[in-house]
C-alpha cells in the first residue's frame, strides 16, 4: 500500500515506517521536524535498505496537504504528528489544540477531498483517566482527562467518530497506546526528548549514561504491591508492528474501530528499575520523591481484541524493552547528534 505518515521522523513513528517499509508497503513521511531530527530517515534507511519519501512539512499547512494528496493516491494516512508534552500542555494549551486538533482537522479536510478516507490515528490510554476497571477494556468508559494534551487525544477521537458516523466511507482505527519503551533493536532509533525528560525510561537511561545524577520515584504510598506507580510498558516495535496489522481493518464499511495496545502486564516504578538493572548491568541510583500531580495508581490493558480482530500481540518482554532502550542510549548518548 502507498502510506502517508505523519509524524513519521518520530520516535513511534520511525519505528512503524521500518515495519512498514520491511514489509513492502511505499511510505512518505510528512514531518515539520519540531521534535525530531532528519537524520533519523538516513537511520531507518540504513536500517531497511529503502529510503521512504520524506517531505518537511506541517499538517496545519492545507496547500502542502493539498500537495502531497494531489500528487500520490495514497491508500490510508497514519496520523502521528502532534504535541505530547504533558506538562507543557498545561502551561500552553491553545499551542496544543492548535497543533494537534486544528492540525488534524486540516488533515482529514485534504484527506476526504482528495478520496483518501482511510486513517489510523495515535490515541493513548490518557483517555480513560483514572480507569474505571483494570486492566482495562475497550468498553471502559473514557474519563476525564488531566491535561490538554489529553483532552487533544479524547476530542480527536471524537471528531474521527463522528467523521465516520457522517460519511460511510471514512475508516478510522483509533490506537490507544499504552507506555512505549524500548527501541528497534539496531540501536539505530529510539526515543530522543528534548531536554529532561519527562517519561520515565528516558530518564533511567540518562541515569545510567550519566547525564543524570538519580532517579526520582514519583510517590510510594499508591495502591500498588510495591506503592510506586504502575503502569503497561510496551515495546516500540510490537506497537509498530500493530500498526501495520491495524492496515487490514481499513477496508470498505469497516468504520471506526478501536484498539488497544498494551501487553496486559502491568510494572511498578521499581520492577523496571530491577528489570533495567538485571537486563543491563548498570545501577540506578534512586530517590523516593513526591506523587507527580495528575498521576494514577495503575493503567494497564485488556489487550485481546486487538489479538482477536487483528492477529496481534505483544511479543517482546520486559528485559528486552530495557536492553534494547540501553543499547540506543549507550550508542547514542546525545541522540541523534552523535
Ligand atoms: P514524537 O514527538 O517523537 O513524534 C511526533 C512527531 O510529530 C515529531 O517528529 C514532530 O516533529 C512531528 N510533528 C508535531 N507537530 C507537527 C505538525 N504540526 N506537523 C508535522 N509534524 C509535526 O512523539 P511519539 O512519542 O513518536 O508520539 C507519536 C504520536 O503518538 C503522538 O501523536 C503522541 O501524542 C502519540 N502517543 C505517544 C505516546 C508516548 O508515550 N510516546 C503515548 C500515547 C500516544
Ligand atoms: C505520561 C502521561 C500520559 C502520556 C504518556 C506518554 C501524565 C500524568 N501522563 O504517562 O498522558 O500519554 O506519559 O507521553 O503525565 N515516574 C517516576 N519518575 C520519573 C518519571 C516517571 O517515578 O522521573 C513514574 C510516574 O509517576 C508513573 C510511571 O513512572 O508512575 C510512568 O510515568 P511516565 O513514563 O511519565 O508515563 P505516564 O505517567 O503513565
Amino acid at each position: 500500500m502507498k502510506i502517508l505518515v505523519t509524524g513519521g521522523t518520530g520516535y513511534i513513528g520511525s519505528h512503524t515506517v521500518v515495519e512498514l517499509l520491511t514489509e513492502g508497503h511505499e511510505v512518505t513521511i510528512l514531518d515539520n521536524l519540531s521534535n525530531s531530527d532528519k537524520r533519523v530517515v538516513d537511520r531507518i534507511e540504513a536500517i531497511t535498505g529503502v529510503r521512504p519519501d520524506f517531505e518537511e512539512g506541517d499538517i496545519r499547512n492545507k496547500d502542502t496537504l493539498d500537495k502531497l494528496f494531489s500528487d500520490t493516491a495514497y491508500d490510508a494516512v497514519i496520523h502521528f504528528a502532534g504535541l505530547k508534552a504533558v506538562g507543557e500542555s498545561v502551561q500552553k494549551p491553545l499551542m496544543y489544540y492548535e497543533n494537534n486538533i486544528a492540525g488534524t482537522v486540516n488533515l482529514l479536510k485534504s484527506m476526504g477531498e482528495h478520496g483518501c478516507k482511510n486513517i489510523i490515528f495515535s490515541s493513548s490510554a490518557t483517555v480513560y483517566g483514572t480507569p474505571a476497571f483494570v486492566p482495562i477494556t475497550e468498553e471502559c468508559p473514557k474519563g476525564t482527562c488531566t491535561n490538554p494534551y489529553g483532552w487533544t487525544k479524547s476530542m480527536i477521537e471524537q471528531i474521527m467518530t463522528d467523521l465516520c458516523i457522517s460519511d460511510k466511507e471514512w475508516n478510522a482505527v483509533l490506537l490507544r497506546y499504552f507506555n512505549p519503551i524500548g527501541a528497534h533493536e539496531s540501536g539505530m532509533i529510539g526515543e530522543n526528548p528534548n531536554g529532561i525528560p519527562n517519561n520515565l525510561m528516558p530518564y533511567v537511561t540518562q541515569v545510567a549514561v550519566g547525564r543524570l545524577k538519580e532517579l526520582g520515584v514519583f510517590g510510594n504510598d499508591y495502591n500498588t504491591h510495591d506503592g510506586t506507580g504502575v503502569r503497561d510498558y510496551i515495546h516500540v516495535v510490537d506497537l509498530a508492528i500493530g500498526h501495520v496489522k491495524a492496515l487490514s481493518k481499513l477496508k470498505a464499511g469497516s468504520g471506526l474501530s478501536v484498539y488497544n495496545l498494551g501487553t496486559g502486564q502491568g510494572y511498578s516504578v521499581l520492577d523496571i528499575v530491577k528489570n533495567f538493572e538485571e537486563a543491563t548491568g548498570v545501577k540506578i541510583p534512586y530517590v523516593i520523591k513526591p506523587r507527580r500531580a495528575g498521576d494514577i495508581d495503575e493503567c494497564y490493558a485488556d489487550p485481546s481484541k486487538a489479538e482477536k480482530e487483528l492477529g496481534w500481540k505483544a511479543e517482546r518482554g520486559i528485559k528486552e524493552m530495557c536492553a534494547d532502550s540501553w543499547r540506543w542510549q549507550k550508542n547514542n548518548p546525545n541522540g541523534y547528534d552523535d
